[in-house]
């Protein structure tokens, strides 16, 4: 085996990095460049654009680009954007927005859409001190960065707010900027980070010269100047309600009422219990972060500010409610979502731009409204299955297909198994039995 440690990688062309990992496959460099390569971009100028996005890029990593069709979402119908490798998402998805649509849809409304960034420091000198000067602090600092706002404040955004915090009694001579933005229609990392590192510069300039300050501590040390991912003030909500009896569906048409109720029931198990509210959330994010990627947002961004609004009160706790009240059931959706449809790769990516213009290029407001709604989708066909039939109905149904290929069976083999499975549990082992099974008697499949 080589050496596996290397000097310079990064400086190597993509062949050879590629050449350099494959000697690590055991098996066969060749089979493993194969392997590589067979998912290079045909299109090279295009495969060029994607080895931009990240370093040492040896190949492309495919995952599945699916649509869910039928999503009425405040009266306009859109056919959603869901990259996922998961079976069954995209089908429960598609099966909620379906279920809605006859039910008037999907409701949203927009909370606010404020960013949040931190200027974090280190100052020797007392805090009633500068915190007397923050009115002229503020000034000074927006007035140092207006050649960096000035597009910005033209498009209706730019800083919204500087707070100076006080956490001495914390960490020694620690303080913090905390600057509050409005980036439109984009997710405003670099914005806000340019906006931040500026700030440091000229808290430093203010703290060595203003006259107030005479007798204090002339120094300042920056530690970091970073967007907060949280964003609890960049926060939508979305809905869906109805009279019970309007739920009536097929074969739950008699137990409407039961189904409502255990369904509601269910979404406070979420609300108690972490264990399962993890799970529940989990179910939420399966829509939400399918668009976020569809449409080349950030979606550890996403779920880690989803994630910490699950716990704002000290309990992790589900993200969705439900209520039942007058005959009404209502299930809503509150989730902080800072995502854009300009700026960073949604318009690089050539599929994230597609997935844009199937939702009509939306602001990054409306963007919002159909990723919640995507993810209150997903949790309502997920919770209706939990209390109806089971998870894994649906979720086997379409897992059998990963099994047979698995398997590698063919196209006759696969058609004699779904024939077979429609009515019974499907397990690995059991569709590995069947296929041997029917490898024995080949006539069966043909
Ligand atoms: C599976 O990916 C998601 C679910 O576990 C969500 C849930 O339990 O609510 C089905």
């Amino acid at each position: 085996m080589q050496d596996k440690t290397i000097a310079g990688f990064s400086k190597l062309s993509k062949s050879d990095k590629l050449k350099w990992v494959a000697q690590q496959f055991a098996a066969g460099t060749e089979a493993a460049e194969t392997d590589f390569r067979n998912f290079w971009h045909p299109d090279e100028s295009l495969q060029r654009v994607f080895d931009g996005f990240s370093e040492n890029t040896i190949s492309n990593y495919m995952l599945p680009y699916g649509v869910a069709p039928n999503f009425l979402i405040n009266g306009k119908l859109y056919t959603v954007p869901m990259v996922i490798e998961e079976s069954s998402v995209v089908a429960a998805a598609s099966s909620a927005a379906k279920y809605w649509l006859d039910r008037g849809g999907f409701h949203t409304t927009i909370i606010s859409t404020q960013k949040v960034g931190q200027l974090h420091f280190s100052w020797a000198g007392d805090h009633e001190l500068l915190s007397g000067l923050t009115g002229e602090l503020r000034e000074y600092l927006l007035n140092d960065v207006a050649f960096l706002t000035a597009n910005m404040e033209k498009r209706g955004g730019g800083v919204t707010g500087i707070t100076l915090l006080d956490y001495t009694h914390l960490e020694p001579d620690y303080y913090q900027l905390r600057v509050t933005f409005e980036t439109c229609d984009s997710m405003g990392a670099n914005f806000i980070n340019s906006v931040l590192e500026e700030f440091g510069n000229s808290l430093e300039r203010f703290i060595a010269e203003h006259p107030a300050l005479e007798g204090a501590p002339r120094d300042v040390d920056i530690i970091m100047a970073i967007l907060s991912n949280y964003t609890p003030q960049c926060l939508v909500r979305a809905w869906v309600e109805c009279p019970v009896e309007a739920l009536a569906e097929g074969q739950f048409e008699k137990e409407t009422p039961l189904f409502a109720e255990k369904f509601a029931k269910a979404v406070r198990i979420a609300q108690i219990d972490p264990y399962r509210a993890v799970t529940h959330n989990k179910g939420i994010f399966n829509g939400i972060d399918a668009v976020v990627l569809a449409t080349a947002n950030d979606f550890r961004a996403i779920e880690a500010c989803g994630h910490a609004y699950a716990a704002r009160d000290g309990q992790y706790r589900s993200l969705s409610y439900c209520t039942i009240e007058n005959g009404i059931f209502r299930f809503w959706l509150d989730i902080p979502l800072a995502v854009g449809t300009v700026g960073g790769l949604t318009r690089l990516h050539p599929l994230a731009s597609r997935s844009l213009e199937l939702l009509g290029n939306p602001s990054a407001p409306e963007l919002m409204a159909v990723i919640a709604a995507t993810g209150l989708a997903q949790n309502f066909a997920a919770v209706r299955s939990l209390v109806t039939t089971g998870i894994q109905q649906g979720h086997m149904k379409m897992h059998l297909t990963n099994i047979l290929n698995h398997l590698g069976a063919v196209e006759a083999e696969m058609e004699a198994a779904f024939q077979y499975f429609c009515d019974k549990v499907i397990t690995f082992t059991a569709v590995r039995d069947f296929i041997e099974a029917l490898r024995k008697t080949p006539a069966a499949a043909k």
